[in-house]
């Protein structure tokens, strides 16, 4: 493997995943863990990320010099690469200029991270402290529009930097750079892939769980899902899944998850219909906030109880799955190794009182790679790429109102329909998330020459990489004449359609 530390830059978690891509397994440590953290891992090379910070600001993250003591090959990108000049006796400057967005490589000598790639191509920026001049005994390999020295190295020291990021899509050779780095230097040999860890991951599960019973809390999305099914696939029958339906989920969801893996896989499943249930706990409630408590609240007590039945047997359930994803893990600090500390970021949002040990097989993975090892395991592919779904799921698109069974049923159905034609379409994995909103608001229209007094429907698109921000999808026109004229046509309760072209900020995606 390879160690990313973090110092604290934008694309940090995306040099990981680029590695990853290029076929060798990649782990990102904050730069605070230090050489003796890195040295455990026995890496065959070390990446320095960027990071905002200037190097001469009181607060920057400083580099542990025995990081280039290691006597493993060392890459520093960005501001990665002027930590190491700088430390190694080179000059680092803030440039009159600062230096942002596409600009040119002129490549004087290749050297070996540059080796194969053009004397002059496009590569993407983003810095205003600037090596000047490398530190003695490193050769100076490239320039770029505003950075004297864009790139460098020293092969007896194996160290490497370069100023620009290849991780970004607007550095074309940059994935051919990192593979220089990672073939040619560091010596790996670029056959990872994130199905290749399946099995390593099912002796790791059977080892953690033994003979115990397990359990796992389903709620039909790719990550539950793909946990759910390497479990199975390491334990068998010692698995029981829960599926709770609140009854807030889309049109014929439930019976999908049912079906896939009762039918399908042969996974032990529950299903609770607590449709009823959830209603009537939220009778009368209008306020975003709350429907999402008592939805939640009332999520962990169905669970509860279907736990507890479970460990009614002579051995009851001691093992909890979790679809936890390696940017969770990031976010909160830790590695990728098996832990039983209680996360955070649980589907169900469950409490940490329930006794349970975790099972977190997907720890080490991004999302990109659990959908592959979701493919890899046979998972449908609409439940491989489904778009992200709230926990609360329809309750709180209905907004503005109460969510009554009759317009969850309404918007139930209007949301099939755009979700269909946007699947014909060819634009369901296009797009981030798209759904339908039904505020609690009738319009007048007039249909058959008579006057009609219903509901509006909202079409919400967008696009996104993380949901922090997100773009409006721009649907082409054509398909949403289609999906209005089929919701107007085949729900008696709805005569106006509209489109939401908000972005993100300044609104949110959902709109409670
Ligand atoms: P917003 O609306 O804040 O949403 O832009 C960002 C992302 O989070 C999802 N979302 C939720 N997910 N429980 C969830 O599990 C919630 O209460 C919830 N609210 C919003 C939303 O669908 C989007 O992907």
């Amino acid at each position: 493997e390879v160690v990313v530390l973090d110092y604290g830059g934008q694309y940090s978690q995306l040099i990981a995943r680029r590695v990853r891509e290029c076929g060798v397994f990649s782990e990102l440590l904050p730069h605070h863990v230090g050489a003796a953290e890195v040295a455990k891992r026995k890496p065959k090379g070390l990446i320095l990320s960027g990071g905002p910070a200037s190097v001469y600001a009181p607060n920057a993250p400083k580099l542990d010099p025995g990081l280039l003591e290691l006597g493993i090959p060392v890459l520093g990108i960005c501001y990665g690469m002027q930590l190491v000049a700088l430390e190694l006796g080179g000059t680092v400057e803030s440039a009159e200029v600062g230096e942002y967005g596409r600009s040119t490589l002129t490549v004087r000598e290749h050297g070996r991270v540059l080796a194969g790639t053009p004397a002059e191509q496009p590569c993407w920026m983003s810095h205003r402290d600037t090596v000047f001049a490398p530190p003695p005994g490193f050769t100076a390999l490239a320039a770029s529009t505003a950075s004297p020295v864009a790139a460098l190295e020293s092969t007896e020291r194996d160290i490497y930097g370069i100023q620009f990021h290849p991780e970004v899509v607007h550095t074309p050779f940059g994935q051919d750079i990192l593979k220089n780095f990672l073939r040619d230097v560091c010596g790996c040999d670029l056959t990872w892939s994130a199905a290749s860890i399946v099995e390593e991951q099912l002796a790791r599960i059977r080892e953690q769980v033994g003979d115990k019973k397990v359990i796992c809390g389903l709620s039909g999305g790719v990550d539950s899902s793909v946990a759910a099914l390497l479990v199975h696939r390491a334990v068998g029958d010692q698995l029981t899944c829960v599926f709770v339906d609140h009854g807030m989920m889309r049109k014929n969801e439930g019976d999908q998850v049912v079906q896939t893996f009762r039918d399908t896989f042969k996974v032990p499943l529950v299903a609770v219909d607590a449709e009823e249930r959830f209603l009537t706990k939220l009778r009368g409630t209008t306020e975003p906030e709350a429907k999402r408590k008592i939805i939640g609240t009332e999520f962990i007590r169905v669970f509860e109880e279907e736990a507890a039945k479970l460990a009614q047997g002579e051995e009851g359930a001691r093992y909890l799955v979790q679809g936890t994803l390696y940017s969770d893990v990031i976010e909160s600090g830790g590695g990728t190794g098996a832990s039983t500390i209680k996360s955070h970021h649980n589907v169900g949002g469950l409490p940490d009182d329930l006794q349970f040990e975790l099972v977190e097989p997907l720890r080490a993975l991004f999302k990109d790679e659990v959908r592959a090892v979701g493919a890899e395991l046979g998972l449908p592919e609409r439940l491989v790429w489904r778009q992200p779904f709230p926990g609360p799921g329809l309750a709180i698109r209905v907004v503005g109102g109460e969510a009554t069974k009759e317009r969850l049923d309404l918007l139930r159905d209007a949301d099939a329909i755009l979700q269909d034609e946007i699947r014909k379409a060819g634009l369901y994995r296009d797009l981030w998330q798209s759904f339908c909103v039904l505020p609690d608001v009738r319009t007048v229209g007039v249909q058959g020459d008579e006057r009609t007094y219903g509901y509006v429907v909202v079409i919400r698109a967008v696009t996104s990489d993380d949901a922090m921000t997100a773009d409006w999808a721009r649907l082409p026109y054509d398909l949403l004449e289609q999906i209005a004229a089929r919701m107007i046509g085949e729900l008696r309760e709805v005569n106006r359609v509209v489109l939401d072209i908000t972005s993100k900020p300044p609104g949110t995606i959902e709109w409670e």
